[in-house]
């Protein structure tokens, strides 16, 4: 077979005792691991890109779609490297390995060929083909595993039921993004017309798909998490992460929408997930208007309540970003009467001296807010028990209100009071007027539920119009230690996602009691929940 690739590639004009050798569609095989892990082999291919840490062979395609035809040669030899070039045919022995990082025992293992020997460089200059994404082959749109099993998919839980590299199965490139990614590993692909659809995180790595069918594209050129047509939230893994250059070139700045060149690259496994290398950087054809279109909403209605929610990330009173977040609230979101925020920091910020009270920052935020506005909002939050509430050290981060004291004002009751820290408040009154017991107050704040995480601050309030609404503002626990959506365990690790069910299922309660003392009750739920509204066992108690 190497022999009939050779001759296509018509610099060699004799068939360098090929047979010998083996082949990389039998390191590849037809499953998640390689047949031959271990042993020494000679191959005969060609070099279709090189790196820091190595070169990329590939040779003649087999028909069998499971098998990829590239492989990753290892090396950080710079005499090595300077000895092989991009449109080489080589000849070189090398041991078949499985690399994983020990410290990341969640990534799955990517097969390779180790400390390289022996290498003949036998002809050079020959045309590098790689296969094109979207006409010879595309990824399917919706499941990454068939070892994803349950109601939510690769969301479902339980989870880390089994591992794709023990259970090993045959690769099912047409169904399986997992496996589709495998198919190609270490071949050199082409991306027509990538969109990105995201921001490059900190290594200027960032998302795309390209000319092929993808599922849930949004009005921005994103692809949204919706639900597959079997009812199973669909992974998108028609999506694949841009790597860094293999040329050393920086990748540009990119967002969701921004339309680049074509991508040329390798297929490999890295930091938990399939990537491609670029073997250079692709260049922004167009980028999408950033500017973000203001709520249509308004509160001219005396009638209507108008309700915002942001995560405030971190603030303290020397937040540097309380005036983006004020001009947001004042701009964008143009001033509702309520706004829902997670994540206030102590008046000390990050600094752990016992300071719980974040007076000094809500009152900074508010300032900021009627400087960029006319609307000076009134607030209500509950200090924590210092550092019992998770988040960064020392900061005591927790939710607020900001109100608009025009527009709703809190229940204020004949001997009703705020509620402390760790003061539960409760659903009180007759049938037909429930009221809390204490207003703010937390939601079974000393549930186990709520150990190390924020409590939920509810709230009872009355309206301009004299109408009664309760809030509940969450910021459920965070998703800390899970694993990557291409990772060895299946479904993917999601934690604490025990805890984070039971804390729902606090809130159903605690709505549950409101709803049983009035069916028609005006209650909002809302907040930062840490997880997918498709991992719709976490929500389910509140269905
Ligand atoms: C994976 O399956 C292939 C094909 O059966 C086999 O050759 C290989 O040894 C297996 N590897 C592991 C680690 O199970
Ligand atoms: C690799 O080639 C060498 C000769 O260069 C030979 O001695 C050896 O047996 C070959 N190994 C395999 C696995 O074919
Ligand atoms: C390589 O090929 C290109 C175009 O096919 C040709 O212009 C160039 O001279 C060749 N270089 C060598 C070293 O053969
Ligand atoms: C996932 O399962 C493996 C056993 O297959 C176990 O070693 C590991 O601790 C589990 N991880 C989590 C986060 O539960
Ligand atoms: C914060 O609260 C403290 C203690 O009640 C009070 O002395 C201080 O004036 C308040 N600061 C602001 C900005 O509201
Ligand atoms: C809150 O709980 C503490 C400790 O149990 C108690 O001393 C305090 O009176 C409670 N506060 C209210 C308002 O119920």
């Amino acid at each position: 077979m190497a022999c009939q690739w050779l001759a296509r590639s018509l610099l060699v004009a004799t068939c360098i005792s090929l047979g010998a050798g083996t082949r990389i569609a039998d390191i590849s095989g037809i499953h998640q691991r390689t047949p031959l892990l271990g042993q020494t082999v000679n191959l005969t291919a060609l070099v279709t890109a090189k790196g820091e840490s190595g070169f990329y062979l590939l040779e003649d395609s087999v028909p069998d779609t499971r098998v990829s035809n590239g492989l990753a040669v290892f090396t950080t030899s710079t005499s090595i490297l300077r000895q092989v070039n991009p449109g080489d045919i080589v000849s070189l022995t090398g041991k078949v390995t499985e690399y994983r990082p020990t410290a990341d025992p969640d990534y799955l293992f990517l097969t390779e060929l180790e400390s390289p020997t022996k290498i003949t460089v036998l002809s050079t200059n020959n045309t590098v083909t790689p296969l094109v994404l979207g006409k010879d082959r595309s990824p399917p749109t919706e499941q990454l595993s068939p070892l994803d099993s349950g109601w939510d998919g690769w969301l479902s839980v339980p989870n880390n039921r089994s591992r794709i590299d023990t259970v090993n199965g045959t690769l099912r490139p047409e169904e399986y993004g997992i496996d589709f990614w495998a198919s190609l590993l270490g071949q050199i692909v082409s991306i027509p017309k990538p969109v990105s659809i995201d921001f490059p995180n900190s290594f200027g790595e960032f998302w795309v798909y390209g000319d092929w069918p993808v599922t849930g594209k949004n009005s921005r050129g994103g692809l949204s998490l919706t639900f597959g047509p079997l009812g199973i939230p669909d992974a998108n893994p028609e999506a694949i992460i841009i790597g860094a250059p293999l040329d050393g070139t920086k990748n540009p700045q990119t967002a969701i929408g921004t339309t680049l060149t074509d991508i040329v690259g390798v297929v490999t496994y890295q930091f938990g997930f399939y990537y491609v290398l670029p073997l250079t950087a692709p260049a922004v054809i167009s980028s999408p208007d950033f500017t973000v279109v203001p709520t249509t909403l308004s509160s001219m209605d005396d009638c209507a309540i108008t309700v915002g929610d942001y995560n405030v990330e971190n603030m303290a009173p020397t937040g540097t970003h309380i005036i983006d977040v004020a001009t947001h609230i004042a701009d964008v979101l143009l001033t509702p009467d309520i706004v829902f925020i997670q994540e206030v920091q102590d008046n000390s910020g990050p600094t752990d001296d016992g300071v719980v009270s974040a007076n000094v920052t809500l009152s900074t935020l508010v300032q900021a807010i009627a400087a960029a506005s006319d609307v000076t909002y009134s607030w209500i939050d509950i200090d924590p028990v210092d550092g019992e509430d998770g988040g960064e050290p020392g900061g005591n981060i927790r939710q607020a209100y900001l109100y608009r004291p025009e527009k709703l004002q809190l229940v204020k009751a004949p001997g009703i009071v705020a509620g402390g820290a760790l003061n539960a408040t409760k659903i009180i009154g007759p049938f037909g007027k429930p009221a809390l017991s204490l207003n703010p107050g937390r939601v079974d704040p000393t549930n186990t539920a709520w150990q190390d995480s924020r409590k939920p601050l509810a709230a009872q309030w009355t309206t301009a119009s004299g109408h009664n609404l309760f809030t509940v503002n969450l910021h459920l626990v965070s998703k800390g230690g899970s694993t990557t959506g291409q990772g060895d365990a299946r479904p993917p690790v999601n934690l604490p996602v025990a805890q984070r069910t039971s804390q729902v299922e606090t809130v159903s309660t605690f709505v549950e009691s409101i709803l049983r003392l009035d069916p028609w009750a005006n209650i909002l739920v809302a907040g930062d929940c840490n997880e997918y509204l498709q991992t719709r066992s976490v929500f389910s108690s509140l269905a």
